[in-house]
C-alpha cells in the first residue's frame, strides 16, 4: 500500500492518491467452519471471529478508514438453535463490554442498525451503554447490523414516506432516490464504497441492498476467524487498484 501522508482533523492517516475506501461492510462468514474443521463448538468459531474484529478495527483505523459495517446477526439467524443465538447474544455483551476502553482509546464511535430491541432489555442496555460512551469519538464509526435485513429496511423507508404522503405532507411524485436514502438506517454514513464476504460465498444475504448499488464487491475464501490486517489491507490494494465508473463507461 502507498504510505499515508498527512493525518485529517480526525486523526485519520490518508493516503496521497485518495484511494482509500471511506466506508467498507463485511459479511463475517465461515466461523462455523472453522470451528468444524478444529473439531469444536460453533462458538469457539464466533470466539474467535470476534478476534478477527478486533484485528479488522485495527486495520482499519491504521489504514483510514471512517466506517466499517459489520454483519453481526442478520434477521434470518433467529433460525439457528437457540443455544448458539444465546451464544452469539452473549459474545456480543462480552466483547463490547471487554474493549470498551481500547475503542474508546482507538476513537470508535458505535452505531447499530437493524432492530437491537429484539435482544431483549439486559443485551439492550448493554448496547446503548456503550454507545453512549463511545460518542465522543470520530476516528472509525463502526457500524454493527444486529436482527438486520436489508428489504426490511427498505420496505420500513417505504412505509415512513407513504405515512407522509397520507399525511398530505410530501407529493408522491417528489419521492426519488435521495428521499429513499434518507430513510434507511445508513442516512449519516458515507455511500459504501467496498463490501467483502468471507469463506467463498458468493451472496448478499440481505445485505446493505440499496446501499451495495455501485459498491466494489470482493469475495475471499478465507474463513473470518483468519481474517485480519493482512486480508483487510489486501482488500484495500485491490479496492485501490480497481477503477471504479459508477455506470458511466
Ligand atoms: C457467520 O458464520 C457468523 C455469524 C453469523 C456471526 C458473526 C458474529 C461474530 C463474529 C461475533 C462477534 C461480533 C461482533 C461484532 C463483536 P457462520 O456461523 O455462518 O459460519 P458457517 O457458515 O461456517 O457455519
Amino acid at each position: 500500500m502507498s504510505p499515508a501522508a498527512a493525518p485529517d482533523k480526525a486523526g485519520r492517516p490518508a493516503r496521497e492518491d485518495g484511494s482509500v475506501p471511506r466506508h467498507v461492510a463485511i459479511i463475517m462468514d465461515g466461523n462455523g467452519r472453522w470451528a468444524k474443521k478444529r473439531g469444536l463448538p460453533r462458538v469457539a468459531g464466533h470466539r474467535a471471529g470476534a478476534e478477527a474484529v478486533r484485528r479488522t478495527l485495527r486495520a482499519a483505523v491504521k489504514n483510514g478508514v471512517e466506517v466499517v459495517t459489520l454483519y453481526a446477526f442478520s434477521s434470518e439467524n433467529w433460525r439457528r438453535s437457540e443455544e448458539e443465538v444465546s451464544d452469539l447474544k452473549g459474545l456480543l455483551g462480552y466483547y463490547l463490554e471487554r474493549e470498551l476502553e481500547s475503542l474508546a482509546k482507538e476513537g470508535v464511535r458505535l452505531k447499530l442498525i437493524g432492530d437491537y430491541s429484539a435482544f431483549g432489555p439486559d443485551l439492550s442496555k448493554r448496547l446503548e451503554k456503550a454507545m453512549t460512551k463511545l460518542q465522543p469519538s470520530n476516528r472509525l464509526t463502526l457500524v454493527v447490523a444486529l436482527n438486520y435485513g436489508s428489504r426490511a429496511e427498505i420496505a420500513q423507508a417505504a412505509q415512513k414516506l407513504a405515512v407522509k404522503v397520507g399525511e398530505g405532507s410530501l407529493d408522491p411524485s417528489a419521492i426519488d432516490e435521495s428521499l429513499v436514502a434518507a430513510e434507511l438506517q445508513t442516512n449519516d454514513l458515507p455511500e459504501l464504497d467496498l463490501l467483502i464476504r468471507t469463506s467463498g460465498e458468493v451472496r448478499l444475504s440481505n445485505f446493505l441492498l440499496w446501499q451495495a448499488a455501485y459498491a466494489e464487491l470482493m469475495f475471499t475464501p478465507t474463513l473470518w476467524p483468519d481474517f485480519g490486517e493482512a486480508e483487510f489491507e489486501a482488500a484495500i490494494d485491490q479496492y485501490a487498484s480497481r477503477e471504479r465508473r459508477f455506470g458511466g463507461r
